[in-house]
């Protein structure tokens, strides 16, 4: 039962094909190069990949304007490749979840090619018309500053066609029974080939009403029951992770209430909250972030990142928050984005501090949801600031101190590897960190055994733990009779904290450090005295091992072994 929901209990790691491993030597990533890879990412002990874009495309926006749903870009090979990849990912138990990105096509892709020149073409309203300039044609933008409106006039169709996006990306005409019907189409194409699920790109946007007429889009949710049941049909376990940055009082639309529509969404609101605890030492906001977005069906699970390939969108906060977010990881200008975000990577974020990293990693590990790591975090790469807007964190992966970092054989590569500096290749890459027991990427795949060894964290329920300091969130997850304490001291300063589990009786006197031998055992008043590094964190088993053996008898035998 519970193995069937692998999402609620996984370790996903998203990639981008053309930046992880050249394997023709034309300085472009390919299918046969991450394929030799598997091995490496097997041993890393991720359960899922998340591919981002790969099919035919004029790539102005990493990929997601796509010209052609049902092929692979021949700069990464054929589908054969790609059959070879997915098939090579299940000898090793690696799922496959590949992006969906149907809220717009590339202007390129043959429907819109159809639909401007040709008023009667059926592919005509697959796209969203105006005849006029829409009086709100410059509100609404995704990216404001680089992004001028939300209508372009086109001179073949002489019409203006709506684009949430960049102008080179017209909105799909999702309300089109047709429209729906393909999007249903190229999910169960992939499927046919061996993926597991999709990441769904914009999906407030996807569902919204969209015209010239519509002032204020109103989502169609029951479409997101559709695309779910279809996905079902075809394949049980397969599942969908929404991208849709949303309100906590619109998380359970978006999960349906009875766990119906999406399986996972992105947890932004934590995301940014936990941004801010980062930057301040102060985890009252993000400890409340977690109490707003709790309520979920039993079957959906959230998915808990740091940072993605795009900026980190500060959006949520409030003025002065923001700002201490600004001030700490992006003081720089250039180092900021859309007027709302950072567009760096973590690592250099957070100063390189190792402390830091094991921080953020450890926190990302153990708040509710599933972790889902960006390629090249495993070795904290870094970000090349001189690249334009998202591009800056989207560099070849480093995999040794060949040429190019051993991306490619090529003398160009397709995204100039980071080469200068703390970051670069020479000093950061797979192959070094593999021979140092005190790496980062063995820590990481230390971390990463651990949390699925916990499965309390993916399936329990939670509970915020008083600290009595804001700097330390204590969190303590409850599933079939055994339960976990995780501490995290957000702050540069040792902290001693008392505390009590909050759990019956003596049930939580004896606390187990799973990661070292720091193990704790309550004093008076079933109280623990703790003390935590600067930027420490530890996690605990409730109850000694005897307390454990015998509670599974019990329970029929779910405790898991410390
Ligand atoms: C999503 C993606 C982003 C892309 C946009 C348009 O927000 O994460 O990278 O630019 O959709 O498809
Ligand atoms: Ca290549």
């Amino acid at each position: 039962m519970i193995d069937d929901l692998w999402y609620k209990n996984g370790v996903i790691y998203c990639l981008s094909v053309a930046t992880y491993m050249d394997a023709n030597g034309d300085g472009i990533g390919d299918f046969k190069g991450l394929s030799r890879r598997l091995d490496y990412l097997h041993g890393l002990g991720i359960t899922a990949i998340w591919l981002m874009p790969f099919q035919p495309s004029p790539n102005r926006d990493g990929g997601y304007d796509i010209s052609d749903y049902y092929n692979v870009d021949p700069r990464y090979g054929t589908l054969g490749d790609f059959v070879e990849f997915t098939h090579g990912c299940k000898q090793r138990g690696i799922r496959v979840i590949i992006d969906l990105v149907v809220n717009h096509t590339s202007d390129q892709h043959p429907w819109f090619q159809q639909a401007r020149a040709d008023k009667e073409s059926p592919y005509r309203d697959w796209y969203v018309w105006s005849d006029r300039k829409p009086a709100h044609a410059d509100e609404g933008m995704v990216f404001p500053g680089v992004q001028k409106s939300t209508w372009t006039r086109d001179r073949v169709a002489k019409a203006y066609y709506f684009h949430r996006f960049y102008d080179f990306q017209p909105d799909l005409n999702t309300a089109n029974p047709f429209v729906q019907e393909e999007i249903l189409k190229i999910m169960g194409f992939w499927i046919q080939l061996g993926v597991c699920g999709f990441r769904m790109d914009a999906v407030p946007f996807v569902i919204a009403t969209k015209g010239p007429q519509v002032r204020k889009p109103v989502e169609q949710f029951d479409m997101l029951r559709t695309f779910r049941e279809f996905l079902q049909w075809r394949k049980g376990d397969a599942i969908i992770l929404a991208e849709a940055n949303v309100r906590p009082k619109d998380d359970l639309q978006y999960f349906g209430d009875d766990g119906d529509r999406m399986h996972m969404m992105f947890n932004f609101h934590v995301n940014q909250h936990l941004f801010y605890a980062l930057a301040s030492g102060d985890t009252g906001p993000l400890a409340k972030a977690l109490v707003e977005t709790k309520p979920r069906p039993a079957t959906a699970q959230w998915g808990l990142f740091l940072r993605n390939h795009d900026e980190l969108d500060l959006g949520r906060l409030t003025k002065a928050q923001q700002a201490q977010v600004f001030a700490a990881f992006g003081p720089d200008k250039t180092m900021q984005l859309y007027n709302r975000g950072i567009r760096r990577r973590l690592a250099p974020m957070l100063g390189g501090d190792r402390r830091r990293l094991e921080l953020a990693y450890s926190l990302m590990c153990t708040l509710p949801g599933t972790p889902v790591l960006r390629y090249g975090d495993e070795i904290a790469m870094g970000d090349d600031l001189r690249l334009k807007e998202r591009e800056c964190a989207r560099t070849p992966m480093q995999w040794s101190t060949e040429p190019h970092g051993g991306f490619t054989k090529s003398d160009k590569p397709c995204v100039p590897v980071i080469e200068q500096g703390p970051y670069g290749y020479p000093h950061v890459n797979v192959a070094q960190q593999r021979r140092d027991p005190n790496s980062f990427l063995n820590w990481i795949e230390r971390i990463l055994r651990m949390r699925k060894e916990v499965p309390e964290i993916g399936w329990g329920d939670f509970e915020v733990i008083e600290t009595g300091d804001p700097a330390v969130l204590g969190l303590r997850y409850d599933w079939r009779n055994n339960s976990v304490l995780l501490l995290h001291n957000l702050d540069e300063q040792p902290r001693e904290l008392t505390f009590s589990v909050g759990l019956a009786g003596d049930s939580g006197d004896t606390l187990i450090d799973v990661l070292g031998d720091q193990h704790s055992q309550a004093g008076k008043r079933h109280r623990h005295t703790v003390m935590l590094e600067g930027y420490g964190y530890r996690w605990y088993r409730v109850g000694g091992l005897d307390y454990l053996l015998k509670r599974s008898e019990v329970d029929g035998g779910n405790g898991t072994p410390v």
